[in-house]
């Protein structure tokens, strides 16, 4: 069956509602396009836990600051449709902007606390963004269950929080980091990336690799793990660190020592283009003795 586009809230809720009269179970993966295979293996994870799936497209304005890359973010319905046929998603909802912020639109959704760290202090305002979306997503999909990317590990934290908070009854579940072959993170600001810098960009994965090693291997000394990190990333001289942290997984707040898991997340400039990356850091994972 080919996957149907949705273009009104209207549309949505009257398909979601003839799903829900034949008792399917309702995946939803929120999206801005421009589609990559992390994107659909989240398609595909969501099918692990729904009979059917919609993902919305939908470059979202109120999440980009004055100085990002709203207007030249990548659209590619066409072949974003294409793929999402091929994974065997059941409805794209694909609105235009009055769909979802209708003239007199007036709320916005404030997850406090865990925004104020990592990309929350560089990017004021984004996750204030991204929560009121979601939550307009979520009154008008009404899924059973959302996916998020573990990319986004602090999108996926509020996100949570959110839900938890404002009681929306729906399960969040995150999905692993999808990779290159050279352990880039896929994400649709990659295609920014000059040859050189492309390159180059591969130090991210490897910094964060080690530190994760280095945990593994018993050091829980979290300034230790990320000077580790960071002096493998500083090998690439066209990378601009932003940050690099060590975090707790729920709360975004920085961590001193490793005594659980801990989420070393990291942003980097390349040029114009911003790349964040993240890995979990745990002390008991391959922990031996020697
Ligand atoms: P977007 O950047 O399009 O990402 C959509 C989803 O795909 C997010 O949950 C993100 O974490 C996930 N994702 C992206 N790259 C991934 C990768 N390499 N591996 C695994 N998952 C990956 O995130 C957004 O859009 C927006 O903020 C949105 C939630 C749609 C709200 O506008």
């Amino acid at each position: 069956m080919s996957v149907v586009v949705l273009r009104t809230a209207e549309e949505v809720r009257k398909t979601v509602e003839e799903w829900r009269c034949s008792r399917r179970i309702i995946g939803f993966v929120p999206t801005m396009g421009a589609l990559h295979p992390g994107h659909l293996s989240l398609v595909s994870k969501a099918f692990e836990h729904a009979d059917t799936v919609i993902v919305s497209i939908f470059v979202n304005p109120a999440q980009f600051g004055p100085d990002e890359d709203f207007e030249s973010y990548p659209r590619t319905l066409r072949d974003d449709i294409d793929k999402l046929e091929k994974v065997g998603a059941n409805a794209v909802f694909y609105p235009e902007k009055d769909i979802i912020y209708p003239e007199g639109f007036s709320t916005s959704v404030h997850v406090s606390n865990l925004t104020d760290t990592l990309c929350g202090k560089y990017r004021p305002g984004h996750f204030d963004g991204v929560s009121t979306v979601c939550a307009i997503l979520f009154g008008i999909v009404k899924p059973d269950i959302a996916v998020f990317g573990r990319k986004d590990a602090q999108q996926l934290a509020v996100i949570k929080r959110m839900v938890l908070d404002l009681r929306f009854d729906i399960r969040i579940v995150g999905a692993d980091i999808y990779r290159e072959r050279d352990g880039l993170a896929m994400s649709s600001r990659n295609r920014y990336l000059r040859p050189v810098e492309r390159t180059q960009a591969a130090a991210l994965f490897r910094g964060l690799s080690r530190a994760a090693e280095l945990a593994g291997k018993g050091e829980r000394d979290t300034g230790r793990l990320c000077e580790v990190a960071r002096q493998i990333i500083a090998k690439s001289p066209l990378a601009v660190v932003q940050y690099l942290e060590i975090v707790d997984q729920d709360t975004m707040k920085p961590v001193e020592r490793l005594d659980g898991p801990g989420l070393l997340a990291v942003a980097v400039r390349f040029g114009k283009t911003r790349l964040i990356d993240n890995i979990v850091l745990d002390p008991g994972a391959s922990y031996k003795e020697d």
